[in-house]
């Protein structure tokens, strides 16, 4: 019998998704899965006919597949990938390959490839995104781990992965060890920040300006055949259309407004304090999700605080309207110039010999968060594979510069209004402060030596000073 190519552990949704993508892409699959019905489902609906088929012990798995093994695991994160590594290690030989697609922990993975590397194993931590859709028609990949791993599952992977609007596949070896579940994990910050920046400007348009959901719609729409173009714009346009088919009536005004969170958004922003990169606009939307969770508090918070009424009653309003076009591209780009300086930082903290422009140009289809905008981000770093800051590229400048009068206008309305505008306001903050070539930290400093003797530097002088502040 022909062996697998490739085997699945775990035929969950995404699971049976790249499962069903592989073996279009004529890759034979085998999976191994201990729910019995769901696997009875899969073979005999959306798996029938396919070269895929299922077993029901690591061994089979084993003799079902060429060699060097390669064995993608798509299991819960956490502890279910060290149960599942467990279950298997032994029946696999040198020079097998696992490879872990779900959205582990960067340190896990570091831990599980250096302690699988002992024992003569790959691993290879890979970010997928893209969702259920991406699994099945191309996804975004980020691979982790050795390269005669990644030489191993290269055919693989760029066979099933989106493919670019110049053809390219959306995969590419990321770095050693936890490199490519690094990098996913940036990617879930950043698209933490896509959406609540769309957020914060949908609430100024809808509750401050008034704008329908069918307006709201027709503006997405429009935008997203500019600048703005992406995937998570074009989903914003759809969601104010559709109906709650019951009511009748808009479904998103019919959504409870406490956003949740897997955790990946959080993970970036622990991380980014642990290594001093600043990124106050992926922050600011994890925190914005955390507020929103405070649904009881904020309803009771509502009837004793008062503040200005949300609704716009100026004659500026389609100037408005065209400003936040303008600020939300301000803010987006800044916000990735925030997600990509935190991975240059990291790229040196771990050594991961991260290529921005590869992960630039990989992040451009099949993830949740492709946007035109990605593509002129790999040409910024094609034209500057050391760029430190995307700001400080030509092109990007220019264009947040002609944009910040429109950013500064709609960001004085928000507060005026009293809309809260968390990511929008923390992404100009750190564009102002990144310019600024003087800081109040200088007081800070004094504080700091004030109270506490911590010494500080002087801009006239080297060393390290002191002073008795009381008289
Ligand atoms: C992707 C998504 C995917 C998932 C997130 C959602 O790239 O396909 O990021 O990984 O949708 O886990 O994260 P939250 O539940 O934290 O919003």
């Amino acid at each position: 019998m022909k062996k697998a190519a490739i085997g699945i552990v775990g035929l969950g949704v995404m699971g049976q998704s790249l499962a069903l993508n592989m073996e279009r892409n004529g890759f034979p699959v085998v999976g191994l899965d201990l729910d019995k019905e769901k696997v009875e489902k899969f073979l005999s609906d959306k798996a029938s006919g396919k070269q895929v088929f299922v077993v029901d012990t690591p061994q089979a798995l084993m003799d079902a597949l060429e060699k060097p093994r390669r064995i993608l695991l798509m299991v819960p994160a956490g502890k279910p990938v060290d149960d599942a590594i467990n279950g298997l290690k032994g029946f696999m030989e040198a020079g097998d390959i696992l490879i872990d697609g779900g959205n582990s922990f960067f340190l896990d993975t570091e831990r599980r490839s250096k302690a699988l590397a002992e024992e003569g194993l790959n691993f290879v931590g890979m970010g997928v995104s893209g969702g259920e859709e991406g699994a099945l028609w191309g996804p975004s990949m980020m691979p982790g781990g050795q390269e005669a791993a990644w030489t191993a599952l290269r055919p693989i992977l760029e066979a099933m992965a989106a493919k670019a609007a110049d053809g390219q596949p959306c995969v590419t070896h990321i770095g050693p060890r936890g490199a490519g579940h690094y990098v996913k994990m940036v990617h879930n910050g950043i698209e933490y920040a896509d959406m609540q920046l769309i957020a914060e400007i949908y609430d100024l348009l809808h509750r401050g300006l008034g704008m329908s959901n069918s307006e709201l719609h027709q503006l997405f729409s429009e935008w997203n055949q500019g600048m703005l173009q992406s995937y998570l714009v074009e989903i914003t346009a759809d969601i104010f259309e559709k109906k709650d088919p019951e009511s009748g009536q808009a479904l998103v005004d019919l959504i409870l407004d406490e956003a949740q969170q897997k955790g990946t958004g959080k993970w970036t922003s622990q991380n980014a304090l642990d290594i001093g990169a600043p990124i106050p606009t992926i922050n600011a939307a994890v925190e914005s999700r955390i507020l929103s969770g405070l649904k009881a508090e904020r309803v009771a918070a509502s009837k004793v605080i008062s503040g200005p009424s949300p609704r716009y009653s100026g004659s500026e309003r389609e100037k408005l309207i065209a400003a936040a076009q303008d600020a939300l591209l301000a803010s987006k780009i800044t916000s990735y110039a925030q997600g990509l300086g935190l991975l240059r930082i990291a790229s040196q903290e771990y050594d991961y010999q991260l290529n921005m422009k590869e992960i630039a140009k990989i992040w451009r289809a099949g993830c949740i968060i492709r946007a035109r905008l990605l593509g002129d981000i790999m040409d910024a770093y094609e034209r500057n594979p050391k760029l430190v800051n995307l700001l400080l590229d030509d092109n990007f400048r220019t264009t947040v510069e002609r944009k910040q009068d429109a950013w500064r206008l709609v960001l004085t309305t928000g507060i005026e209004l009293g809309i809260p505008m968390l990511a929008t306001a923390s992404a100009l903050a750190y564009f102002d402060a990144y310019r600024s070539e003087r800081l109040p930290a200088n007081l800070t400093q004094a504080q700091r030596d004030y109270f506490g003797a911590h010494t500080y530097r002087r801009v006239d002088r080297e060393g390290s000073f002191h002073t008795e502040w009381v008289k």
